[in-house]
C-alpha cells in the first residue's frame, strides 16, 4: 500500500467551548476520493475547516503527504477574550501553509468577494498555488461555459450556482493535490446543479482526489470510492461504493426505523 495523501489521526476540535467532533481517523489513499455523509449540524464542515486550518484542532494530527500539518503544543485556537497577535502565534496550525501544500478547501455557501467581477476573482485565484501548475483561465472556461458568459459581472450579481461554479473554479486554480468540496450542491436549481455535477465529475476523471460533502447519494456515488458516516461529530462507519446503500437506507443507519 502506498502512503495516503492524507491522514487523519484522532482528531477533535469545535468552537471553544463547544467541542464539535471527536476522534476522527480516515485517510485517503493515492487518487481515492471519499465521501462523508451525515445529518445537518453534526460537525461535518467544523472537520474540514480544521482540516484546512480554519479553526485549530484540539487534540490529534493531520499528516498530508507525508508532512504533518499541525504544530504540537499548546491548545491554540480563540480560546482567550482578547484576541491578540499571541493567540495568533499559539495556533497550531496555518491556513495558508496548507493551501500551499496543496490541500484547497471549497468551502461551503461560496465565501467570495461580492463586488469583485468573475475574470478578477479568478485573476487572483492561481496565487496559492505557489508556482505549482493549478488550472488556466482556458480550463476554467471550458470547464464552466456559463461563466465564460459572465466573466465580466460582478460576484453580488451572480446565480448560486453561478458562484458555486466560480468557488469551485477558484479552488482549481489552485493547484490542488486533494480538493474538499463542502455541499457544492445545496440549494440549487436542478438545471444548474446537472451542470455542477457534471463538472465536478470531469474534474474527478483528471484522477485529482477528492473529499466531498454532499446530501445527494446518487452524486455521491458517481464522484467517490469511499464513504464515511458522520454522526455527532464522530465516524460511524465506512463503506465501499459497491456497498453504498440508497438514500432511504442511508437515512435509516442514521436516524433509525422511524425517523
Ligand atoms: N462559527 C461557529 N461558532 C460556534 N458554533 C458553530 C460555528 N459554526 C457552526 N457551529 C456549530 O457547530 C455544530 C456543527 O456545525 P457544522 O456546520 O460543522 O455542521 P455540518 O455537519 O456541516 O452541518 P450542515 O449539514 O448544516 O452543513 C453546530 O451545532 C453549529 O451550530
Ligand atoms: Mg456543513
Amino acid at each position: 500500500m502506498p502512503d495516503p495523501i492524507l491522514d487523519i489521526r484522532s482528531l477533535s476540535g469545535g468552537y471553544e467551548p463547544t467541542q464539535v467532533f471527536q476522534d476522527v481517523t480516515l485517510q485517503v489513499a493515492a487518487g481515492e476520493s471519499i465521501g462523508i455523509f451525515g445529518p445537518n449540524g453534526h460537525g461535518k464542515t467544523t472537520l474540514l475547516k480544521t482540516l484546512s486550518g480554519l479553526i485549530d484542532p484540539w487534540a490529534g494530527d493531520i499528516f498530508f503527504c507525508n508532512e504533518r500539518l499541525n504544530k504540537k503544543g499548546e491548545r491554540g485556537s480563540r480560546k482567550w477574550r482578547n484576541f491578540n497577535y499571541d493567540a495568533i502565534t499559539r495556533r497550531r496550525m496555518d491556513p495558508k501553509n496548507v493551501a500551499r501544500a496543496g490541500l484547497v478547501h471549497v468551502q461551503q455557501g461560496n465565501l467570495l468577494f461580492p463586488e469583485l467581477t468573475v475574470e478578477e476573482t479568478l485573476s487572483i485565484s492561481g496565487t496559492a498555488a505557489m508556482g505549482r501548475k493549478g488550472w488556466s483561465l482556458a480550463e476554467v472556461k471550458e470547464l464552466f461555459p456559463r461563466l465564460a458568459e459572465r466573466w465580466t459581472h460582478k460576484i453580488r450579481f451572480l446565480s448560486g450556482g453561478e458562484r458555486q461554479m466560480v468557488s469551485v473554479s477558484a479552488g482549481l486554480m489552485s493547484a490542488p493535490k486533494l480538493l474538499i468540496l463542502d455541499e457544492p450542491t445545496l440549494g440549487l436549481s436542478p438545471k444548474i446543479r446537472q451542470e455542477l455535477c457534471d463538472a465536478v465529475l470531469s474534474v474527478r476523471e483528471t484522477g485529482l482526489p477528492i473529499i466531498l460533502i454532499d446530501q445527494d447519494v446518487a452524486f455521491l456515488e458517481q464522484i467517490i470510492d469511499t464513504l464515511y458516516l458522520f454522526d455527532h461529530g464522530r465516524i460511524s462507519g465506512r463503506m465501499s461504493r459497491e456497498e453504498m446503500p440508497n438514500h432511504d437506507e442511508l437515512m435509516v443507519i442514521l436516524f433509525g426505523e422511524h425517523h
